[in-house]
């Protein structure tokens, strides 16, 4: 089964085809084309909905083509349907639905926030086993951050979510607030390289509530606040700022999982989103399933399958293969875990 993947959710133009492996276990990638707007979006330090939009349009049928460029057939077209921008979303949603139609085959609408989880699905890269369910997966990017238990593939429940802003987000704030270059998540791990994370000790919010709710939005006040006293700014005080505030993000995101890794006795945990590029985060989690002694199983997919492609949205629907009538698919730039 070979499924055309197309997601374009926000600034990413991407399709994608993957293949089963004869396992059935996981697929694997015959070809992922991105492209991004993102360009665009730093010179004016955030996305703007209507550019993106129209940069969807002009890559979208490009992108497809390349994708599809070496491999003969289909079986089935998957698209991203929500959540995200609704003029990008349009523009994935409208083609897959046309092309569905002009080829007569099936097609499967995707959450993009399930498609993050099964960028863990992708094989023969680098895991060398599959994630085992009840799985806990913490999705968190730039508009979300949440914690679903998996008890199978399209058993989702979910456990938790940011109340205000998401991880990505406080990432890339507190970087535009710092005056460097958008996004900011790349942005911070790179300035924090030079900086020391115990130089500025900012709030770790909802650390220790016994919930698994997010707040990220005081870490970014806290920030500023201390960004606004200080007399002198130059580089290695913005690499203690990046340093310290990545440090208080990871934080709070590796204890929450694993706190909700232990409560629902999971058998792996999945790290997804474009935040699980993070190789701090990346680090810290591994070291701490350890220091906790939790000897469950920790799946990240390689850093390039962590932000938005279109290879983990066809993955997704394979593994819930549940082909709509063309007519019945429609953008959902609300849609949420159901
Ligand atoms: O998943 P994604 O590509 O798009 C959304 O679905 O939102 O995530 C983009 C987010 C941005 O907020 C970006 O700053 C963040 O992921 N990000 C990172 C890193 N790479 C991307 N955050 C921290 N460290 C990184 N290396
Ligand atoms: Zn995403």
């Amino acid at each position: 089964m070979k499924i055309l993947g197309i997601e374009t959710s926000c600034d990413e133009t991407s399709a994608s085809i993957v293949e089963n492996t004869t396992s059935y276990e996981t697929v694997k990638i015959l070809s992922n084309v991105v492209t991004s707007s993102l360009a665009l979006h730093s010179k004016t330090g955030g996305i703007v909905p209507e550019v993106a939009a129209r940069e969807q349009v002009k890559y979208i049928i490009p992108v497809i083509d390349k994708a599809l460029h070496l491999v003969e057939s289909i079986n089935a077209i998957a698209v991203t349907v929500g959540p995200g921008l609704i003029g990008s979303l349009l523009v994935g949603v409208e083609t897959a639905k046309t092309l569905a139609y002009v080829w007569k085959k099936p097609i499967i609408p995707v959450n993009h926030l399930i498609g993050h989880i099964y960028a863990n699905f992708i094989g023969e890269i680098s895991n060398d086993s599959i994630p085992n369910f009840p799985s806990l997966a913490l999705i968190v990017s730039g508009g979300h951050t949440d914690l679903v238990l998996m008890k199978n593939h399209g058993k989702i429940k979910w456990l938790g979510g940011t109340r205000d802003d998401a991880g990505g987000e406080a990432f890339d704030k507190i970087g535009r607030l710092l005056g460097l270059p958008y996004p900011g998540g790349p942005s911070i791990e790179k300035a924090a390289k030079n900086g020391n994370p115990k130089a500025f000790n900012f709030p770790r919010p909802m650390i220790d509530s016994d919930d698994f709710d997010f707040s990220f939005s005081g870490l970014k006040t806290a920030v500023l606040r201390e960004f606004k006293a200080m007399k002198q700014l130059n580089n290695e005080t913005i690499a203690d700022l990046a340093a310290s505030v990545q440090e208080a993000i990871v934080d709070v995101l590796v204890s929450k999982t694993l706190n909700a890794a232990q409560k629902y006795k999971v058998k792996s945990i999945l790290l997804s989103g474009g935040v699980a590029a993070n190789q701090a985060l990346r680090n810290r989690f591994k070291l701490e399933i350890g220091n906790w002694k939790l000897e469950i199983p920790f799946f990240v997919p390689e850093k390039w399958l962590c932000t938005d492609n279109a290879a983990m949205i066809a993955t997704a629907a394979f593994f819930n293969y549940k082909p709509t009538h063309w007519s019945k698919i429609t953008a959902n730039p609300e849609l949420y875990f159901n």
